[in-house]
């Protein structure tokens, strides 16, 4: 066999729906020395990360630590360590990713109940009011930036609506975790899950999840046994907790990574860098307008750092996509499902939202158009 030749990946200016481009302080910290995942000198950085999670998932719960795996893989540990055969849960649906939560609830054998709403436009309240009035649920389950379709769903609304009916609520910031608020304690969120590779500004591996105390008490009182090893929060809790128990081997190098991301994003500032999500996305639109693009999503549910833009009559969406690999060494995302063909996605996330990447990819579209 002959062996294959060194990679040598381009390099490209990541505005698409993630990974997102990652800071170079992020990707020193990836060649690092590897040491032992019980060596004392990891267990600190595990616990200085677990602290600085608990800062931007803007909560007190103990458990705050990041999952081996992606965002998906937070995702899965959320429903399978809160749900039982037969437990039912009632899921938002309006893209791609309230339609992997069913998938999931599903295969935990759970009754799964919908709440649905057009692709692009945000879930309606008075919807959850109607689910709630027929049965009781115990995990209610939301995305919080639906990153097929743009949209940054409000909320307050439905979190009012899930604790007065006594539920769980349960909500996917992969996206919107670092670009937007994202305030565990003060909506009381039970379960909450995110990824490193979109506004966290770090490669794609670890799924950051909080529990609170309802949700922790809920998985004691389980009866049957979490059906996945690998996600059972209560043996991964006493690795990350004070026992450090042997569980897997943890991914000591994407572990640096995240910790230098939650450096970066804390010394910016929690609210300085919403501020600049939503800055840079306000300059996005202003460009796109000027080259008659315009958004997909209504202003006041505009998820700041992934932008659905319409494409524009007459421009061959394959073929835009790939001119600005070849020619500007710039990503940006189809549309998926019912948008494919019909909306741009553009990602301003991390340490790529920047005024400097929306003047590159509108002076590449100009050209291009
Ligand atoms: C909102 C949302 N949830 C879940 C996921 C799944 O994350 P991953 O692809 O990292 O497994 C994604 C990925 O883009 C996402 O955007």
């Amino acid at each position: 066999m002959e062996i294959a030749p060194k990679i040598n990946p381009p390099l490209r200016t990541l505005l698409g729906p993630g990974p997102s481009p990652v800071n170079p302080r992020v990707l020193q910290n990836l060649s690092l020395p590897v040491i032992g995942h019980l060596d004392p000198a990891f267990l600190k950085i595990m616990d200085e990360s677990m602290a600085m999670l608990r800062e931007l998932f803007q909560t007190k719960n103990r458990l705050a630590l990041p999952m081996s795996g992606t965002g998906t893989a937070g995702m899965e540990t959320c429903f399978v360590n809160l749900l039982e055969p037969g437990d039912p849960v009632l899921i938002g649906v309006n893209g791609v990713f309230g339609t992997r939560m069913v998938d999931v609830a599903q295969r935990c054998g759970a009754q799964v109940d919908t709440v649905e709403a057009e692709w692009g436009t945000a879930l309606d309240p008075a919807q959850f009011r109607v689910a709630f009035g027929k049965k009781s649920f115990k995990v209610v389950a939301v995305v919080h930036a639906e990153t097929s379709t743009g949209v940054l769903q409000p909320l307050d609304e439905i979190a009012r609506l899930v604790h007065e009916h006594d539920g769980l609520l349960l909500v996917d910031t992969v996206t919107s975790l670092g670009g937007a608020p994202v305030k565990v304690d003060e909506l009381g969120i039970d379960a909450c899950y995110s990824c490193t590779q979109k506004c966290l500004g770090c490669p794609p591996g670890l799924s950051p999840v909080t529990f609170s105390e309802r949700a922790i008490e809920a998985v004691r009182k389980r009866k049957t046994k979490v059906q996945s090893w690998y996600l059972d929060l209560s043996m991964i809790e006493k690795y990350w907790g004070s026992e450090r128990v042997y569980h897997h081997t943890a991914p000591i190098s994407m572990n640096y990574a995240l910790h230098e991301a939650l450096r970066v994003v804390l010394e910016e500032g929690l609210e300085a860098s919403w501020r600049r999500h939503r800055q840079v996305h306000e300059v996005l639109i202003r460009e796109m307008r000027k080259l008659e693009i315009e958004p997909a999503v209504t202003e006041s549910i505009r998820a700041p750092m992934i932008n659905a833009i319409r494409i524009p009559e007459g421009a061959d969406d394959a073929k835009v996509r790939q001119r600005l690999y070849d020619d500007f060494n710039i990503e940006i995302g189809a549309g998926l499902g019912p948008l494919k063909g019909k909306i741009w996605r553009v990602g301003l996330m991390g340490h790529g939202a920047r005024v400097e990447n929306v003047e590159l990819l509108a002076n590449a579209l100009k050209r291009l158009m």
